[in-house]
């Protein structure tokens, strides 16, 4: 049993869960917790140490070694991080060491925000609000492209559009716990809708929920 009021928030990268699973933290008074950082940060982590990618006894060693407190999001952000964390996150000896991490985080009182992929169907079954955040790929690669743009630098739309697909299909495809709704999970498709619809969105199921928890 445990005292913590659990929202777990799942999707592919770039439809928005980052900025919405923050703003609910916020909002609640809950911990945060971007469950992405700590497969970067253990990708990064080998990475620094010029070990491989892809030996999986290596990579749990180092994934049990990660902080959960010393995450860096801005030094964790880079693509290159991002997509050595995609190859590592298909090893179930790294996802064991992780999850438990995160679960220990998620009893965390009075509430806790856990995003990533497996947050509603492996991390916290038994969460009482489930959300699956999802856009199209076009419009993911293209927020992902406006952002670069509005931050001064260069990008090529193209390249970043196959790059969206390349890792939604390693995310949803892998055998170990990958991408997908939970079967209760409500589904948040923000390909057309603001951050603050969503928001509101996600509040209204968040406080049914916190009304039958009380
Ligand atoms: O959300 P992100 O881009 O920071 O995630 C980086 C990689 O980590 C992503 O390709 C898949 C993996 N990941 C995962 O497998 N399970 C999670 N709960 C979170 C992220």
């Amino acid at each position: 049993m445990t005292d913590s009021f659990i929202i777990a928030i799942d999707g592919p990268a770039a439809a928005g869960k980052g900025t919405l699973s923050r703003r609910i933290a916020e909002q609640y008074g809950f911990h945060h917790l971007d469950t992405g950082l700590t497969y970067r940060a253990t990708a990064k982590a080998l990475i620094d140490a010029r070990l491989p990618l892809d030996d999986e006894t290596v990579a749990e060693k180092m994934a049990r070694e990660v902080e959960l407190a010393g995450l860096d999001r801005d030094i964790l952000s880079k693509h290159e991080i991002g997509e050595a964390a995609s190859k590592i996150a298909v090893m179930p000896a790294v996802r064991r060491a992780l999850v438990e991490a995160q679960r220990r985080f998620s009893e965390k009182a009075p509430g806790a925000v856990l995003d990533g992929r497996d947050i509603g169907t492996v991390v916290c079954p038994d969460a009482p609000v489930k959300l699956y955040v999802t856009a199209s790929p076009e419009v993911r690669a293209k927020r992902r492209y406006d952002e670069i743009i509005g931050k001064g630098g260069s990008a090529d739309f193209e390249a970043i559009f196959e790059d969206v697909k390349r890792r939604d299909d390693r995310d949803m495809n892998r055998a170990d716990s990958p991408m997908k709704p939970a079967v209760d999970a409500h589904l948040l498709d923000t390909s057309e809708m603001s951050i603050e619809a969503a928001f509101q969105a996600a509040k209204s199921f968040i406080d049914a929920a916190l009304s039958r928890n009380a």
